[in-house]
């Protein structure tokens, strides 16, 4: 065991499990998917998804960024990515400082907006960009095996931006999460959350409902998805909370100035009527669906809740539907995009949890399994 100088404790190896090629980290049991180089090169594609989702950009609310990260004399800007899965984003960010050093002119936009500036990195598991000598990380850039759910307590102070993507299934709390985050923001600092879901939605957001298997409008894609999502369940309280970001937001003492942003990504090509970039968006997000399918496919195997064979069958089906773009799946995916400043007051611990609205269910924010009709 090493110990990193901010006190995070680093016990990289005892902490893998392997099942069915696969390698899984043992940290944090409810974030049920592989951490292997595989799904961090997948996150690599996913990461050049969001940017065509973004228009080009690494973040949403550029203008925010941009003056959040505004250059200060004598002064480094801090950034921090929770759960950095490959490393791609925060090695991105890193490296506009470094390649605007080396290369002046081609960086030279990028290197006004953040010429100083130091990216932490914290997940489970290393990148696997620490083990590629063919993709140098730049020198203003750092990781460390940290838990969010456990050692945000760890982290120091006065960061000006946290990004924090894709995590939710890893984050037990999210409201108390926020509280965290917004303690190791500066005054005037920037959280910034996105968001997935892979349950199929219609073109309004709305779950498309999980029908019997043999009937025309059964997915199998939908079926494999609400199957991960069960497993999911049994490690207690839903963790996908992305529908009440604004209401935990909003009611934190610790935060102003809530944006939040959903977009609808279709599932594949399926239209004729694409421009550009549309076309380009859907078409990397049908293979991104044939690389995540085998992700869901593993979570699911080494929860071993369900028959093998079963699991197997239903990412086959799934994979023909998306390879096929099957009618059943002409549909979209849902992603959701927040922001929020931490206000210029003294940081609020939490007085009490965040509570879902009256009247909630459960089955409003998943896709209802067959077994719960
Ligand atoms: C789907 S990946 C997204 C990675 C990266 N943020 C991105 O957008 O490419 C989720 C990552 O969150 C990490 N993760 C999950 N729960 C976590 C936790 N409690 N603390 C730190 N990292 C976590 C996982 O190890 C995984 O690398």
């Amino acid at each position: 065991m090493a110990q990193e100088p901010s006190g995070i404790v680093v016990e990289a190896e005892g902490n893998l499990a392997i099942s069915n090629g696969r390698k899984f980290q043992k940290l944090n049991d409810p974030y049920m998917l592989p951490t292997d180089s595989d799904e961090h090169s997948r996150l690599d594609l996913q990461h050049e998804i969001v940017r065509l989702m973004l228009g080009g950009e690494l973040y949403q609310t550029p203008e925010l960024v941009k003056s959040t990260l505004s250059p200060q004399e004598n002064t480094m800007r801090r950034i921090l990515d929770v759960g950095a899965g490959s490393g791609k984003w925060y090695n991105e960010f890193a490296r506009f400082r470094i390649v605007s050093y080396l290369y002046f002119i081609r960086a030279i936009e990028m290197a006004r907006k953040f010429p100083h500036a130091d990216v932490l990195g914290i997940n489970l598991v290393e990148p696997n960009i620490l083990s590629d000598p063919t993709r140098p990380v730049p020198s203003n850039c750092s990781f460390q095996i940290a838990d969010a759910n456990k050692d945000m307590g760890k982290i120091s102070s006065g960061y000006d931006l946290v990004h924090v993507r894709f995590i939710e299934a890893g984050i037990d709390d999210s409201d108390l999460f926020f509280y965290d985050a917004a303690r190791i923001l500066r005054p005037g600092g920037l959280l910034l959350l996105v968001g997935g879901d892979v349950q199929l939605v219609d073109e309004h957001g709305k779950y498309v409902p999980l029908q019997k298997p043999g009937t025309v409008r059964y997915s199998h894609l939908q079926h494999l998805v609400c199957c991960l999502k069960e497993a999911h369940l049994k490690f207690g309280p839903p963790r996908l909370r992305y529908h009440f970001w604004r209401s935990m937001l909003e009611s934190n003492p610790n935060y102003s100035n809530v944006q939040i942003k959903e977009l609808l990504v279709p599932t594949g090509p399926r239209s004729n009527n694409l421009n550009e970039t549309e076309r380009k968006l859907a078409e990397s997000m049908q293979t991104n669906l044939l690389r995540v399918l085998p992700v869901f496919k593993a979570g699911i195997l080494h929860d071993k809740s369900l028959p093998e064979e079963f699991v197997n069958n239903l990412a086959e089906g799934a994979m023909k539907e998306v390879r096929e773009m099957s009618t059943v799946i002409h549909r979209y995916l849902k992603f959701v995009f927040a922001a929020a400043v931490q206000n210029d007051i003294l940081w609020a611990a939490r007085k009490k949890p965040w509570q879902e609205p009256p009247g909630y269910d459960l089955y409003d924010y998943f896709v209802r399994p067959l077994h719960k009709e």
